[in-house]
């Protein structure tokens, strides 16, 4: 199956993009240091969905999920909402640096789809 290429070069740091594979939406973000210092603080044990931040992440600088809000499946909006991540407008989820669900209807953290770093390229599916 098809496979995505996104050069890591083109995506600055604390920049969001969003690319189409096998029809939905891959949430790419290149994270600053203090969402990455962020995203650890947070106590595990009280999420809904419980998952350290290095479970979601192969290079703590890129978060890399599908773009599929866990509750309906609507697209979550960047930069939005009450944790510093991504907010889904359809009914009110919050999504936080780590694509954790904070607050909100949806059930689980944003999924992470299969992929991998070749040199400067990072490789989905
Ligand atoms: Fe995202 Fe319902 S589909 S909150």
């Amino acid at each position: 199956l098809a496979k995505a290429e996104v050069e890591l070069a083109s995506i600055p740091e604390g920049k969001n993009v969003t690319i189409k594979w096998r029809g939905k939406p891959v949430f790419i973000r290149h994270r600053t240091e203090s969402e990455i210092a962020e995203a650890n603080t947070v106590n595990v044990a009280e999420l809904r969905d419980p998952q350290q931040d290095a479970e979601r992440v192969k290079d703590p600088k890129w978060l890399v999920m599908l773009g599929v809000c866990t509750h309906l499946g609507c697209v979550p909006i960047g930069e939005a909402g009450d944790f510093g991540g991504w907010y889904c407008p359809c009914h009110g989820s919050h999504y936080d640096i780590s694509g954790r669900i904070r607050q909100g209807p949806a059930p689980l953290n944003l999924e992470i789809p299969e992929y991998n770093f070749q040199e400067d390229m990072l490789i989905i599916g």
